[in-house]
């Protein structure tokens, strides 16, 4: 039988790996909280429309990338798995009318996102996203609120040395004549264009900023910035950016070539990267605003602006950068038996410790008391419960295995005893 394997780009998070992501949640959704951001969850797949219209039809993302998914029956809809969830969120804000709540509305969302991309470290076909949004406020300061809190999560996460780079896209009054230079001067080097980028130049030129193809490099360094064609009202907005990010303490980087790989964007837009890891493969996340997705999902023009970050890379880093992961601790204790066969009695004692709110592990095999112990100590648990001959007077012996002690206790008092040392370890 051929050998079952998770699919191409996927890949299996194992217990260890897996508590560093709870962790790198958790930690998001905490900041979240404190910066006013609630919690919201959206499905998994959507209309393919939603990111059609909302991400934009010729970007990598939905042209090349997108996971469609092929209905069962002859249905109507066509859906496709979700590459990102801004375009879902804001689907969300104006199905559930959110325009008629308090504004700006805020919410954060973290859950796995679907690319069709090409696997390699740090790119994967399923990954996750920690990702805020505040939607109806026009900036410009919530935009240094947003890239402020996107670098405490790296800084509470334990990512050392992330740099934030910023650049200003423009709005539809501007960008306009910028698209025009940018399309006369690749018309100039039409012919050093691989095809993909020959065919997009007249449908989204944008685009070709962001390519991932090498045989760009070198054109996109020498094509028109578009800093040099913000009108009066972008360019104020992007001052008053930068000036916000000066007062709350954020060092940035203008890069003027970043114009970040989906439609949406107007005005800011912004990057992490680790220092000196710049490249469209390395950023640590991303985000920026989008004044007219709102409207062009079916909701009246509402500003917008969030972030995605990415928890895999964030992980990789984390690797990388030599951090131990954060385990999840072992038991507080094991429960063992010298009667290997006698294990009514070990699971109803851990059950009752249980009840009583403890983290314990049972033995459940039919191994002798010596192995039992040494396994309860290769986890790392703090006490082992022996049941024994005592049991018949009511007690039992409790083996500090961090300290080398045992003692009888009172089966009575054994949930109490071990909740006490619990405590007076957990501050002392
Ligand atoms: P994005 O730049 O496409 O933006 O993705 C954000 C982050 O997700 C990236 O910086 C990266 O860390 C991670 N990421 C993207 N693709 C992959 C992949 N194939 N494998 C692993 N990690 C990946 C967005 O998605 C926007 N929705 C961000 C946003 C929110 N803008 C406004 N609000």
């Amino acid at each position: 039988m051929a050998t079952l394997r998770a699919p191409r780009g996927t890949r299996d998070l194992l217990p260890d790996e897996r508590a560093l992501f709870a962790h790198l949640m958790r930690t998001g959704a905490d900041l979240a909280t404190r910066y006013g951001y609630q919690q919201i969850e959206t499905p998994m797949f959507e209309q393919a429309a939603v990111f059609e219209r909302g991400i934009g039809e010729v970007t990598d993302v939905v042209e090349k990338e997108l996971f469609r998914i092929a209905p069962r029956t002859e249905e109507s809809e066509s859906w496709a798995l979700r590459p990102e969830p801004t375009a879902g969120m804001v689907r969300a804000y104006v199905q559930h009318g959110m325009q008629t709540w308090p504004q700006p509305v805020k919410l954060t969302m973290t859950g796995p996102m679907f690319r069709y991309d090409r696997p390699q470290a740090g790119r994967y076909r399923q990954f996750w996203q920690f990702d805020v949004e505040a939607i109806g406020d026009p900036g410009p300061a919530v935009d240094a609120e947003i890239i402020e809190l996107g670098l405490r999560f790296y800084r509470d996460a334990g990512v050392a040395g992330v740099e934030v780079l910023v650049n200003s896209i423009g709005d539809p009054e501007c960008r306009p004549a910028y698209t025009q230079a940018l399309t006369e001067y690749y018309r100039r080097h039409a012919a050093a264009l691989p095809p993909t980028e020959r065919d997009r130049l007249e449908r989204n030129v944008l685009r070709l900023l962001d390519s991932k193809d090498p045989a760009m490099a070198e054109l996109n360094e020498t094509a028109p910035r578009i800093t040099e064609h913000l009108c009066d009202a972008c360019a104020a907005h992007f001052e008053a950016v930068k000036a916000h990010l000066t007062a709350v303490g954020v060092p940035f980087r203008v890069e003027s070539a970043l114009v970040r790989g989906l439609d949406y964007y107007t005005r800011t837009a912004f990057e992490f990267y680790v220092a000196g890891r710049e490249g469209q493969q390395q950023a640590l996340g991303g985000g920026g605003r989008y004044d007219g997705l709102v409207q062009l999902l079916g909701g009246r023009p509402t500003p917008g602006i969030g972030f995605g970050l990415g928890l895999d890379r964030v992980a990789l880093v984390l690797a990388e950068q030599g951090s131990v992961a954060s385990r999840e601790t072992g038991p507080l204790a094991v429960v063992v038996g010298a009667d290997p066969h006698d294990t009514v009695t070990r699971l109803r004692i851990a059950t009752e410790l249980r009840t009583a709110g403890l983290r314990v592990r049972a033995d459940l095999g039919r191994r002798k008391l010596g192995r039992q112990l040494e396994a309860a100590g290769r986890e790392g648990a703090h006490f082992a419960v022996i049941l024994g001959d005592e049991l018949s007077a009511g007690q039992v012996q409790v083996r500090d295995l961090l300290a080398g002690t045992q003692r009888i206790v009172a089966a009575d008092d054994l949930a109490r005893e071990l909740a006490r040392a619990e405590a007076s370890h957990r501050h002392g």
